[in-house]
């Protein structure tokens, strides 16, 4: 009997000390907004975050310990790096422009163009173990890096609380941590959500609301790809039963007349093989676009009047070239006749989807190190 009983209270403390190291997640979302899928909360917890911020800024996370996932992903730039590609760490060049990895808990398909890609677990081996192209080259390096973070204090007390369970760092923990701070990232306080959710009428200006106009409008037909809270048609939620997935090609490219896109970067087409999925690439979020200059998934286009001017305006910005418009572009790329003053006012309601709180967001910038540790 009191042999039960010690055993009864040392279960109880033992889920009382794991319960605490695993405090439910918040979502840092305004009441207006659906919350993510369950499924995606589940993952997450208060301590996993705050592991995976410090690995996020971690340096240690690269081969000659030059490159964090924010030397790519910086807050400043809404975790894009404001460059066309960026090299990994022996130069190799990248092949896609860095996404803004903002929301992504909403995201039911990552990266530009694979359709097989739903986890963020999995999303970071990527960089960090990927070689095509070679990014922070840790690829064979897995144990000397979990030895390494084992022998810091500081890490060591992060990934306890996170898995209390565990006895020293592994991929779960790496991957894990990693994914639950890039998920708690999220961006819904811009002028135009205080303009639409908040009732403020004056958050954005006159040449911001005929933009809106635009936008929605049929002439140019933007809203049908980049819809709903986040400008997606990529989107999953707490309220849908089955998330949406859509991929396009606006026809950027036209190589060859009959629609192909370079030999490096055939969007969907690389990972199904199908001719039909040539060119096709995720409808990306326009949340804070005005700060990840230069776009499209090679970051061919320079500025977002660019964007509208030299390709949506003209059909698909292949129109412009020797082949003419591509025969494999989505049927609403049909182009449209923008004045200036059309553009501009694109362009000022783009820019009200900046939300400067998630440019300066503590919860989102490097941890500062805890002086007090010790072994
Ligand atoms: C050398 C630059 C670079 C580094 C370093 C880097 N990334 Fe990325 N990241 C990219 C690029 C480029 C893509 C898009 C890849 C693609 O679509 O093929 C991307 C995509 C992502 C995505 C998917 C975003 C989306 O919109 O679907 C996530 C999540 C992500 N990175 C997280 C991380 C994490 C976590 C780290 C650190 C372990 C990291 N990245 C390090 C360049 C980088
Ligand atoms: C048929 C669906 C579709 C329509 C219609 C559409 N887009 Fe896009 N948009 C996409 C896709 C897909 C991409 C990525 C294409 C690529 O990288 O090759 C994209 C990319 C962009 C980008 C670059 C974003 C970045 O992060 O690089 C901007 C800006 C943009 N679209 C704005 C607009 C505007 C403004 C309109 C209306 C004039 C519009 N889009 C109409 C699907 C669409």
């Amino acid at each position: 009997m009191t042999r039960g009983l010690h055993l009864l209270a040392a279960i109880g403390f033992f889920l009382v000390a794991a319960a605490a190291g695993d405090v439910a997640y918040q979502w840092q979302i305004p009441s207006w907004m659906v919350l993510p899928p369950d499924a995606v909360t589940a993952t997450m917890s208060e301590s996993r975050v705050a592991l995976g911020r410090a690995l996020f800024y971690d340096t240690r996370l690269s081969v000659d310990g030059t490159m964090s996932c924010a030397s790519c992903h910086r807050q400043g730039k809404a975790f894009t790096d404001g460059e066309v590609t960026h090299r990994g760490v022996h130069g190799d060049a990248g092949l896609r422009n860095v996404p803004s990895i903002v929301n992504l808990a909403y995201m039911p398909v990552l990266n530009w163009a694979n359709p097989n890609l739903k986890s963020v677990e999995v999303q970071v081996l990527i960089p960090l173990f990927g070689n095509a192209p070679v990014e922070m080259g840790m690829a064979g390096k897995e144990n000397a890096l979990f030895e390494k973070l084992n022998r810091d204090c500081r890490m060591r007390q992060l990934l306890l609380a996170a898995y209390p369970v565990k006895s020293g760092f592994d991929m779960e923990a790496l991957t894990g941590g990693l994914a639950s701070f890039v998920r708690s990232i999220v961006s819904f306080s811009s002028p135009y959500d205080r303009y639409k959710r908040l009732g403020d009428a004056d958050a954005i200006s006159p040449s911001a609301k005929h933009g809106e106009a635009l936008f929605f409008g049929e002439k140019m037909e933007c809203s049908h790809c980049h819809s709903g809270p986040t400008f997606s048609d990529n989107f999953q939620s707490r309220a849908l039963p089955f998330p949406g997935i859509s991929f396009h090609n606006t026809g950027l490219y036209n190589e060859d007349g009959l629609g192909a896109y370079p030999s490096n970067n055939h969007g969907v087409r690389d990972i199904t093989g199908r001719p039909p999925d040539e060119g096709k690439f995720r409808t990306p979020s326009l949340r804070n676009v005005a700060l990840t200059a230069p776009y499209m998934h090679d970051g061919s286009v320079a500025t977002l009047p660019a964007v509208i001017r030299d390709h949506y305006a003209k059909g698909g910005r292949a129109a412009t070239g020797p082949n003419g418009r591509s025969p494999l572009r989505d049927p609403l790329i049909t182009g449209f006749s923008a004045t200036d003053e059309d553009t501009r006012d694109l362009v000022a309601f783009l820019e009200s989807l900046t939300d400067d709180n998630l440019l300066t967001n503590p919860a989102y910038s490097a941890p500062a190190h805890s002086p007090r540790c010790t072994h």
